[in-house]
């Protein structure tokens, strides 16, 4: 489970020209679900290119304790024996999801409506974020819960019998609330119907379409309209993960930045619900082209190649930030190298993120001499026009994109900067330093 006792500081310095090839893991989202939807069928479902990061082996530990028979095959190969919809058994103890907001929160989705009770915790980070998004629209399921005031972990949930489907409109952009009301909805009667006014992350509806569910989309003038038929048998499947997008975006960006660099970022989901950072690059004059562009296992994919290049800031359209969401952090490190102002508007959603990420971003750039501004659901950055001095020490908050920005930002920066602890990386991208390495970049373990 997350949640290293021991904090891990690193610097990073000032690098020359970044060059090579990233192979990037796979993309989180899709292998929490790979696991969670594997375990929800009859069969066997073999798993390839699972990203083996922390949130993920929480979510396989998970499943475990669901009942679903999981293997680790090695070098990324994955099997789920799937128990069938409705088919989770009671675990036997607690279950502790450590960093993972998606996994904890599609797990509760998924066993809320078999009538079994668990309870759920995680680390500080986890424990600190607002599970009432998730557990009252649950409710309208039936499923009941006790959690800490506000609905924080560490919470038990007592999944409901004989649920029937419900309609929820979601009140935020979120693709986590979104998948938990669906996977709700597997072991409900009738249909379930999921609104959101702006489309999500749409990995959950791709892939339970691939598992045999009745599930369609629509746009309508409420927005975009999911309803899932309940207790489909969902059928065992081979699934390639595809590479994960947001974390392609810190080499991708640290290239951007750090002058003279080149680089070719491998066979990068282009789901069009997830790349938001990269239209906005190239908006803002990245030198970022898409090759050997093709469809694989469902997604579109291309291989990325990347030219160090110069910046303007921009206006960020603001009902873009669903495709782009985790990836704030990343672009407001860029924005510090641009020219002018990077307005980041109707990023709410990103101080309920592992930490308030408006706030660790906006005090980590002033600390290293760049100007913000910063109010309840916008961030405003003053670009340095390249020259951004750096030197200081940021605060990361069990975050792996605030470590991992601030490590990229500092490849670029006049003086070296510091983080306080990078033990969160692992959560979501465990080869990023050997990776970023290979690169040529300067990152180092301070107390090493
Ligand atoms: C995710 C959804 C997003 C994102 C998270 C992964 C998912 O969270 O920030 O990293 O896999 O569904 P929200 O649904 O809270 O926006």
């Amino acid at each position: 489970m997350s949640g290293h006792a021991t904090p891990i500081p690193m610097t990073a310095h000032k690098s020359p020209p970044l060059r090579g090839t990233a192979h990037i893991p796979g993309d989180k989202s899709v292998s929490h679900r790979s696991l969670i939807f594997g375990a929800l069928c009859v069969g066997e479902t073999k798993i390839s290119g699972l990203l083996e990061g922390q949130d993920v082996l929480d979510t396989a530990r998970a499943m475990s304790a669901f009942g679903a028979d999981v293997t680790d095959h090695g070098a990324g190969n994955w099997s789920v024996h799937g128990v069938g919809v409705g088919g989770f058994a009671e675990p036997e103890d607690i279950i502790n999801c450590g960093n993972a907001g998606t996994g904890v929160r599609l797990i509760m989705g998924a066993m809320s409506t078999t009538p079994i009770t668990a309870t759920f915790t995680g680390d500080g980070s986890l424990r600190s974020r607002p599970m009432g998004r998730i557990t009252k629209p649950l409710q309208g399921f039936g499923a009941i819960s006790y959690g800490r005031s506000n609905g924080h972990l560490p919470l038990t949930m007592v999944g409901a019998g004989n649920a029937l489907g419900v309609t929820f409109s979601s009140p935020h952009p979120s693709a986590q609330i979104k998948s938990a009301v669906l996977l709700a909805g597997l072991n409900a009667i009738g249909e379930t119907t999921l609104i959101e006014s702006t489309l999500t992350r749409d990995h959950t509806e791709r892939m339970l379409r691939g598992f045999g569910a009745d599930i369609e989309t629509i746009e309508t003038s409420a927005g975009f309209e999911t309803t899932l038929l309940g207790q489909p048998e969902l059928i065992a499947q081979n699934i390639s993960v595809p590479r994960d997008p947001s974390s392609a975006a810190f080499p991708v960006c640290a290239a951007l930045i750090v002058e003279g660099s080149e680089i070719v970022v491998p066979n990068i989901s282009l789901n069009p619900t997830r790349i938001g950072l990269f239209t906005t690059l190239i908006e803002m004059g990245a030198d970022i082209k898409y090759e050997n562009q093709r469809i694989e296992g469902g997604e579109p994919v291309a291989d990325l190649h990347i030219r160090a290049s110069a910046l303007s800031g921009i206006e960020v359209p603001p009902d873009r930030a669903p495709t782009m969401i985790d990836e704030y952090p990343i672009l407001s490190v860029v924005a510090a190298f641009a020219t002018g102002k990077t307005i980041m508007r109707g990023i709410k959603e990103l101080r309920v993120k592992e930490c308030d990420r408006i706030d660790a971003m906006a005090r980590g750039l002033e600390a290293m001499g760049v100007s913000i501004e910063e109010g309840d659901d916008y961030l405003i950055v003053q670009g340095q026009n390249g020259d951004v001095m750096g030197g200081g020490t940021a605060q990361t908050h069990l975050d792996h994109r605030i470590a991992m920005s601030f490590l990229c930002m500092g490849l670029a920066t006049i003086k070296p900067i510091n983080i306080d602890d990078g033990g969160a990386i692992a959560t979501s991208f465990p080869t990023f330093e050997q990776l970023m390495s290979d690169l040529n970049a300067q990152i180092e373990r301070s107390d090493v």
